[in-house]
């Protein structure tokens, strides 16, 4: 055999050998191809994932988000949330999506999820749809990722190239829920060291603020800066003067807890860029995100304004930056699951 014979024959073995692998276990891959991510290596996640195992994946899960979107507009909003809290308690392994059980403190207990995410029925229903289609195949951490993205692009925002193959966690992590996820009276250097903490840095905290063009929050979430916003009893000092108005009367001093208001009152349902230009002219609606403009930060400062004055670079940057909270300490290769219901450990 000659040397070109050999080398020809070693890379067919090699080639089977990855491929039955991969067929075994989904999750194996030689490491080639530039996969990878924060994970990187060998279990890294990459956008091929289920290319064979399940390739009408995003399909079935975008045709389940345009119904529930076309429904209820604001479902986009949720649903990305939910990957956000997600991945910040103990990295985007679907905890989120577990119910109380023996064992399992549900994170939908803690303080900033308590009353407040929601979405969980479309995950339901994205997950039995995947059952039918590809048995056993695809997670729900994976779910929770794609359905952020589809949700995005279906509001009017950017799309991106998304690593996938995170598996599902058997456990929850109620206090982690409570520590790990910024409340919205957080300082500027506070939000920074909340997304340190998950290797984010400063430019993906503004960007990933962002995700505040769509969806409301509650008025219990904002009103400290109505009524009281540094223990004198006094608004807010950087609320624009109309805005603020507007605030009260959807937020009264006592009571109406569960009134809601837009994060962008200009355009709730478009995925864009107003919500930067309204940090600009003070009204932004909750403290962590006014203070990415007031906070003296040099940084997020110039950020903000570069984000409200091109749309085109607040989404490239959103899209990478939420690759990159995707990828915050994925389970991947053997570890964790692939849950059957993505409210109950298997
Ligand atoms: C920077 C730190 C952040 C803080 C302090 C924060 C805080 C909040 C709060 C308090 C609400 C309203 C919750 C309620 O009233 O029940 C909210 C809603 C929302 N957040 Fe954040 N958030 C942050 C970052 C993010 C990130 C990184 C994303 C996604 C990339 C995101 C996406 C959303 C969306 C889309 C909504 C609206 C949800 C809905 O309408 O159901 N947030 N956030």
């Amino acid at each position: 055999m000659d040397f070109f014979c050999r080398v020809t024959l070693a890379l067919m073995v090699i080639t089977f050998l990855s491929a039955t692998l991969s067929q075994a276990h989904p999750g194996f891959n030689f490491g080639w191809g530039g996969h990878g991510g924060i994970s990187g290596g060998y279990f890294g996640l990459f956008p091929e994932f289920y290319q064979s195992s399940c390739p009408q994946v995003d399909d079935i899960v975008v045709s389940v988000l345009e119904k529930a979107i076309a429904k209820e507009p604001r479902m986009a909003a949720s649903l990305l949330r939910l990957h956000f809290h997600d991945c910040f308690v103990q990295g985007c392994d679907a905890s989120v999506l577990l119910d109380d059980s023996t064992g399992i403190a549900s994170e939908k207990r803690s303080v900033p999820n308590r009353n407040s995410i929601r979405g969980f029925e479309v995950i339901d229903e994205i997950k039995a749809k995947l059952e039918e289609a590809c048995p056993h195949t695809v997670s729900c951490a994976d779910i929770l990722a794609l359905a952020a993205r589809g949700s995005t692009v279906l509001s009017g925002g950017p799309n991106w190239v998304l690593p996938l193959g995170r598996r599902d966690s058997r456990s929850a992590s109620l206090s982690g829920a409570n520590n790990n996820i910024p409340p919205p009276n957080s300082t500027l250097p506070n939000l920074v060291t909340f997304f340190k903490r998950q290797g984010l840095d400063e430019v993906d905290l503004v960007a990933l603020s962002g995700g505040h063009t769509i969806g409301v929050a509650r008025c219990t979430t904002f009103k400290q800066r109505l009524y009281n916003q540094n223990g004198n009893n006094q608004p807010d000092a950087s609320l624009d003067k109309t805005y603020y108005y507007g605030l009260k009367s959807v937020c009264p001093r006592s009571g109406g807890d569960n009134n809601i208001s837009p994060l962008d009152f200009a355009s709730p349902a478009r995925f864009d860029n107003t919500y930067f230009k309204l940090i600009l002219w003070g009204k932004g609606l909750l403290t962590s995100d006014e203070v990415l403009w007031t906070g003296n930060d040099r940084r997020t400062m110039q950020l903000v304004k570069s984000y409200a004055e091109d749309e085109g670079l607040f989404f490239e940057q959103f899209a990478k930056s939420m690759v990159k909270m995707g990828n915050i300490r994925p389970l991947t290769g053997y570890n964790g699951e692939v849950r059957k219901n993505c409210r109950r450990i298997n």
